[in-house]
């Protein structure tokens, strides 16, 4: 057994969503998703078995408490059951952005712990295997396993729920600027908001939608369609949130500079800047965008009231074993 073993994931950021858990238990989605993973936005995850009998987990330098621990915890205890491993664990992460404000840290959290603990366990999965169990951590973290533009097909059972590369990161040169307009933590978690979507009178009619939107992303990637690609991108994070706004209480993720950013989007490519939004559990608005317009769009976001951070995401590759150890 090797014991020690460090990881690094990337967040991920969907253009076609999972909202809606049909498994709570499984975090197996009602639908398929699309995303493509963050080459600015990453997790680093050491985990370490020791003669221990408890666990001991630090995230940016906190020890975890509470809830947070105890789902670490519990998805510790999923690998060690796998592994035949009884020892306790020492994990230690470190996210390189801050967490709760709409860039999936669950997603690259558990990737990385998911790597990270599997190696440290003795364990070597395949790439399906680690994704659907990265899944039981957090389901949009299948997504951060394998490489570039990632689909997760949904799956009723365990392990027909996981994630693949549909296309590796360098398959088209897209970027996402991604623009911060509040670092506060957000009230309910998507944990939490995943139980209140079936609440929406529009619940039904957004997962009977679903085939078809997935379809013609997967078409617009194909063909490298840059306007159709955009326009759906837009068309799903709105559907998202007309879920979200009508659940019951209603959730409402988007502060007053989301929402500043998603009109100027709008003004700019009127005047031919040709960029779209979209936006997760949060109300950070990812900005997608060609390369060649990613500098000077980053340099006009970071001028608009609200605004607290801009930076530009390239696609990139999954979840890594790296040599370097947090400790
Ligand atoms: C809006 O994966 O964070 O970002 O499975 O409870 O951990 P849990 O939820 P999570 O949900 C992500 C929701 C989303 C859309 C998406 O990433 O597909």
């Amino acid at each position: 057994m090797t014991r020690k073993a460090s990881a690094l994931a990337p967040s991920n950021i969907a253009f076609i969503k999972y909202w809606g858990k049909r498994n709570p238990r499984l975090n197996t989605p009602f639908g398929g998703s699309i995303s493509m993973n963050l080459s600015e936005y990453q997790t680093t995850t050491t985990v370490q078995f020791t003669q221990l009998n408890r666990d001991e987990v630090v995230i940016d330098g906190e020890v975890a408490v509470g809830k947070e621990e105890v789902r670490v915890a519990r998805h510790i205890d999923r690998i060690r059951s796998l592994a035949g491993v009884r020892l306790g664990a020492q994990v230690e992460s470190r996210n390189n952005f801050p967490v709760g404000v709409g860039i999936a840290s669950s997603a690259s959290g558990f990737a990385a712990l998911t790597l990270a603990a599997t190696r440290a366990s003795g364990l070597r999965l395949s790439q399906k295997r680690l994704s659907a169990l990265a899944r039981l951590g957090s389901g949009s973290a299948c997504r951060s396993i394998p490489d570039g533009f990632v689909e997760w097909v949904t799956g009723r059972r365990d392990q027909e729920s996981y994630a693949f590369s549909i296309h590796p990161p360098d398959y088209w040169d897209i970027r996402d600027v991604v623009v911060l307009v509040s670092t506060k933590k957000k009230s309910v978690g998507s944990s939490e908001g995943h139980a209140l979507a079936r609440t929406s009178p529009f619940f039904r009619a957004r997962i009977r939608s679903l085939d078809d939107r997935l379809r013609r992303l997967k078409r617009a990637l194909r063909e490298r369609d840059f306007s159709a690609f955009g326009r759906l991108v837009e068309e799903e994070a709105l559907n998202m949130h007309a879920v979200m706004l009508t659940s019951t209480p209603p959730l409402v993720y988007w502060e007053p500079g989301t929402l500043a950013v998603m009109k100027q989007v709008g003004v700019w490519r009127a005047r031919g800047m040709e960029s779209y939004f979209t936006l997760d559990a949060g109300p950070t608005v990812h900005v997608m965008c060609r390369a060649g317009d990613a500098e000077v769009l980053a340099r006009r976001l970071r001028r608009i009231p609200g605004v607290i951070e801009v930076s530009v995401n390239r696609p990139a590759v999954g979840a890594r074993v790296v040599k370097e150890d947090l400790f």
